[in-house]
């Protein structure tokens, strides 16, 4: 993006694909944003080209509608915080590539901000079909003469708008692209040792090529969240009501029998908070969770968090590292009994001086619902999926089309 800021933008329809993908709060007739730090960090990007006199075109995806309309996934409410963080009007078009886009376009002045309405409200944009995502992509050409690519969080599609519309117009990464990029080349390319990786998460599917990667990468691997009852399970313990991925547990036994190989630490909870049902996360009411040993989970329990002893061991297993990347909440933190172990993890990263990185749009949104200062963190990375993969090895569909 310098390069093309002393190009010149002055004048210019500047495109700025950003993943304003930012959890929402239904508060009756009013939606709130409840975390907002994606749209703050493409505020570089978008500031530095307004300074600069461009007409700055911000698009984005908000959650998954199915290629149509849907009110409920409306970006006004980020286009609006993006106003207020901005310090500037925003002009908001109620389509993405129609009249409305046209006119919002077409009225902007120099240095003028515009947000388009959500992408994937157009099936082209995430549509299979290359043509498909072609011609979708042709139409969002036409609102702009340069494309910066500055969504880190959607990077791992291949989309019209991350992967088929740069090859379209002159084009350039953002700030936010490089400073995630630079981070991440760190972790895989020259890390400081130990590198210490914490994961979490639900599903350890989502998570089986990262850890199959971090086998031969990091020194040390601590599991929580949702898919630790996976390797409990294929630890021989029995884990009972908790979510189970059976169907993964042959796949997660050869990594146990390989970390052994190699001799990378993988760390399991030694304890875990359990109740008989999923806690209410409208009403917040008690759990009044057990502490059960992880060994020893009632058969009509469900582990939802770890434990204090496993709070404490982790704590200390992250203390030493030189650097930590950490992915995926520890338990169900969104209800204040199954905080304890998410915070305990951040906490141990703020307390760490090692270069500590955190991945994911649920952690990241975890530590600053948490209370947590981000500025404690080495780096908070705005992309989930996207740092997952990029620690994969894979190739990004946005990163390569930027490159070309
Ligand atoms: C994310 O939240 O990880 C990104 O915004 C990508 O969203 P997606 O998983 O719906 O493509």
């Amino acid at each position: 993006i310098d390069e093309l800021l002393a190009e010149g933008v002055a004048g210019k329809r500047v495109f700025v694909r950003a993943d304003l993908n930012v959890p929402l709060e239904n508060g009756g007739d009013t939606v709130k944003i409840a975390d907002d730090g994606r749209i703050r960090a493409v505020l570089p990007t978008v500031k530095a080209l307004a300074d600069a006199g461009a007409k700055v075109v911000v698009a984005s995806h908000l959650g998954r509608p199915k290629g149509a309309p849907d009110p409920a996934f409306s970006l006004a409410p980020a286009a609006s915080r993006l106003g207020e963080l901005l310090g500037a009007p925003v002009a908001f078009a109620t389509d993405t590539v129609g009249e409305s886009a046209k006119s919002a376009v077409a009225g902007l002045a120099d240095g003028g901000v515009a947000v388009v309405e959500n992408l994937r409200f157009n099936a082209g944009e995430t549509s299979k079909d290359d043509a498909e995502r072609g011609e979708f992509a042709d139409r969002l050409a036409e609102l702009a003469d340069v494309y910066v690519g500055d969504g880190f969080g959607a990077v791992h599609r291949k989309h019209a708008s991350v992967f088929d519309l740069p090859a379209r117009l002159p084009h350039a990464a953002g700030y936010l692209i490089a400073t995630e990029v630079g981070v991440l080349k760190k972790l895989t390319e020259d890390v400081e040792r130990p590198y210490v990786v914490a994961l979490g998460g639900s599903k350890v599917s989502d998570k089986l090529a990262v850890i199959d990667q971090l086998l031969g990468k990091a020194d040390r691997l601590l599991i929580g969240g949702g898919m630790v009852f996976t390797f409990l399970k294929a630890k021989g313990y029995e884990v009972g009501a908790s979510l189970l991925q059976e169907d993964q547990i042959p796949v997660v036994q050869e990594y146990i029998e390989r970390a052994e190989k190699t001799g990378v630490e993988l760390v399991l909870p030694v304890d875990v908070l359990t109740s008989t049902g999923f806690p209410d996360l409208k009403t917040k009411a008690p759990a009044h969770p057990n502490t059960v040993a992880a060994d020893a989970i009632p058969g009509d329990e469900l582990g939802l968090d770890i434990g204090p002893e496993t709070r404490k061991l982790y704590a200390s297993k992250l203390a030493d590292a030189a650097t930590v990347f950490w992915n995926g909440p520890m338990g169900v933190f969104e209800h204040p009994d199954y905080a304890e172990g998410t915070k305990a993890v951040a906490q141990a990263l703020v307390d760490s001086p090692a270069f500590t990185v955190v991945g994911g749009g649920d952690s990241a949104a975890a530590v600053r619902l948490l209370g947590f200062d981000e500025n404690a963190f080495g780096h908070i990375s705005t992309g989930g999926g996207a740092s997952l993969e990029y620690l994969e090895g894979k190739t990004l569909p946005g990163l390569a089309a930027l490159e070309g």
